[in-house]
């Protein structure tokens, strides 16, 4: 058993440290000789994926998270709508899905009967449907109209990691594809091919910011006794919070909670009482709409009522400093890149203090690595 671990202690970390590995081998092969995208396994044809008007993405638990984080690569891009929606949700509240509709699935197991359901679904209703999937021939693709996979590999651990940074990757390659079909990244003033290469560059960060995680797993040990923790992140670093949550409910079995960072002042922030833990996902400096500002801004005030805050942000970002108990570094990179990054720290702090509080990490109490029944 120890062998099939790779050395490490437990699957889960082992698959941490093959993301580097799980972007980019999702990233291989996705181009041809003249640079231009291709998706050998997208059946759809381009005249049909010119005609769509609007795409629902539907998924369970971390992969729900990836569709969340992809909304907003997809929109940018593509300018299409984007609605994501828990599958078994999207299933009984009778959605208004045409045949100009792209149901995009994101399943690691591609076994998820809710998932499975949610598609079936789609398509009596008219809908292309398109899976993105870690699992060869599993029942989401095969009955889907397209499959795009994800190369992470094998997942064991019942929390996902590794196939969350690739399905990120993979719906991120759906855009730039449908973007430079329809030509609608020429007003954002960059093009699919920039992307591209700017997401080949993520693997080596990933792999530069797994061997700088000392300090997150030392605030994991003493955090141990923690009775509730919060999340915090703007734009794509909403999911991130959500995400990191998540991995801590399941892991840890402490109650964790992931908010939009201007949803503060809305209500969570009578939460904050002293000694109150709070990771706060930082969005780059170099953000549109001042972002970085505002979420400096909520640092500064949970912290003024008392907070603990764990800060994760941008090598180089100084602003972040006075306001930060811990701060976590990671390297720069593309704002909509940026989920690659910044979940990372996240998994690893719900694997250390899993670990810290003697629990099974592989397989967290009352979980499944894959629901089949809904
Ligand atoms: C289960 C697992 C989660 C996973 C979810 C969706 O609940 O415990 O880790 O995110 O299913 O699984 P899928 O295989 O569809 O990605």
């Amino acid at each position: 058993a120890a062998a099939e671990k790779g050395g490490y202690a437990t699957f889960m970390e082992k698959e941490i440290h093959e993301q580097p590995h799980a972007v980019a081998d999702t990233l291989l092969g996705r181009t041809d000789a003249d640079g231009n995208l291709t998706l050998d396994e997208l059946h759809v044809s381009e005249d049909e994926l010119r005609a769509v008007t609007k795409i629902v993405i539907v998924a369970c638990g971390t992969a729900a998270y990836a569709g969340t984080v992809a909304k907003y690569a997809l929109e940018r891009w593509t300018r299409i709508p984007v609605e994501v929606e828990l599958a078994h949700e999207f299933r009984y509240r009778d959605p208004v899905i045409d045949e100009h509709t792209l149901v995009v699935s994101i399943s690691q197991s591609g076994e998820t009967m809710d998932t499975l359901m949610a598609v079936r679904h789609a398509k009596e209703l008219g809908a292309r449907t398109v899976s993105i999937c870690n699992t060869h021939g599993s029942t989401i693709p095969r009955e889907s109209d397209a499959v795009l996979y994800t190369h992470a590999g094998p997942e064991i651990a019942v929390a996902s990691t590794k196939a969350f940074l690739a399905q990120i990757t993979a719906s991120y390659i759906l855009g730039l594809y449908l973007a430079s079909l329809r030509g609608s990244m020429a007003a954002s003033g960059t093009d699919p091919a920039e992307v591209m290469a700017e997401l080949r560059e993520v693997p080596a960060k990933i792999e530069k910011l797994l061997g700088s995680m000392d300090r997150v797993k030392e605030i994991a040990y003493y955090m141990a006794d923690s009775r509730s923790v919060l999340f915090l992140g703007r734009h794509v670093g909403y999911p991130v919070a959500m995400e990191g949550a998540l991995k801590l409910k399941e892991l840890a079995y402490i109650h964790a909670e992931g908010f939009a960072a201007g949803e503060l002042k809305h209500g969570p922030i009578a939460l904050i009482e002293p000694g109150q833990p709070v990771f706060v996902i930082v969005p780059s400096p170099d953000s549109e709409h001042g972002l970085h500002g505002k979420v400096v801004s909520n640092i500064q005030e949970i912290r003024a009522r008392g907070a603990r805050t764990l800060v994760i942000a941008e090598e180089g970002d100084e602003d972040v400093v006075p306001f930060a108990d811990v701060v976590i570094r990671v390297p720069r990179t593309p704002a909509l890149l940026a989920p690659l990054l910044t979940v990372v720290p996240l998994q690893i702090f719900a694997l250390q203090l899993s670990t810290a509080k003697g629990l099974d990490v592989d397989q967290p109490r009352n979980l499944a690595k894959s629901v089949t029944v809904e």
